[in-house]
């Protein structure tokens, strides 16, 4: 994909085996697989080890199964065998012991993955943000040093209910931006990266009248954010290299 605007032609890709499949499209808020493949061609090579710290349905395992890298997915609430449970902000892995990060988060509190308690799609507002500081602290601890780190996400507009405090008829938290700033606080910038959503809800005349009726609009791209490891700049680098 040569530019920064990508529309992907379907959730799944027909895989190496042949197979349309990866991960599970009845999953609620699985992530196209086409965009990790994307991700995974550009920055990671055969046998690289590639980590997902929210795995959801392990969409991200099956595409490096496909493309020849070692998957490693985490999940609060692991939807089967292959991933492990985990906090994405307290993994269990040595430092700078992967390749390369791929995640896709909640996008604040709007799906209901799971009971667990410690569930970041139950957070809004600053405590959301908190908490996506904190897994992205850990993925720079965990990423090695000049590898990259690939977050798919969207912004997030709440409808305001019934005696709920605020003003106007809903909340815009802008994820991709507050997420952008603070993956700049650790990693270097690569690109910003605007991908159309293929979500059904967005032709469907309800969603649309009521986006209209309420003046709000609906979520018609998610951002995937690229930002890069680097300890030692290049050219401290070659300072420190022997001569
Ligand atoms: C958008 S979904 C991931 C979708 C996944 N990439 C797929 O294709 O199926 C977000 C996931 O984050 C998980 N999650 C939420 N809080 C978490 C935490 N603190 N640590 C790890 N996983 C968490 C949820 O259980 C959910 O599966």
């Amino acid at each position: 994909m040569p530019t920064t605007l990508w529309s992907y032609p379907s959730q799944h890709y027909v895989g190496s085996d042949g197979r349309r499949m990866q991960g599970d499209k009845d999953y609620l808020g699985a992530t196209p697989s086409w965009v990790i493949w994307q991700v995974l061609q550009r920055y990671t090579r055969e046998g690289d080890r590639v980590l997902d710290p929210f795995c959801g349905s392990g969409t991200t395992l099956d595409v490096c199964a496909d493309l020849g890298r070692q998957g490693k997915g985490f999940d609060l609430a692991p939807a089967r065998d292959d991933i492990l449970q985990g906090d994405a902000r307290h993994l269990p892995l040595p430092d700078a012991s992967v390749d390369c990060i791929f995640m896709d988060p909640p996008y604040a509190s709007h799906i209901a993955y799971s009971e667990a308690e410690d569930c970041i799609g139950r957070l809004d507002g600053a405590e959301y943000l908190d908490a996506m500081d904190d897994a992205i602290a850990e993925a720079h601890r965990v990423l090695r040093d000049r590898r990259y780190i690939a977050i798919y996400v969207s912004d997030s507009w709440k409808k305001r209910k019934g005696t709920e405090p605020g003003s106007g008829s809903g909340t815009f938290l802008p994820i991709g931006f507050e997420l952008w700033a603070r993956l700049m606080k650790r990693f270097k910038g690569i690109d910003i990266i605007c991908i159309e959503r293929r979500n059904s809800k967005l032709d469907r005349g309800n969603w649309r009248r009521a986006a209209e009726d309420g003046n709000f609009f609906l979520r018609g791209f998610n951002y995937l954010l690229l930002a890069k490891k680097e300890e030692v700049a290049r050219t401290e680098r070659r300072e420190r290299a022997p001569r």
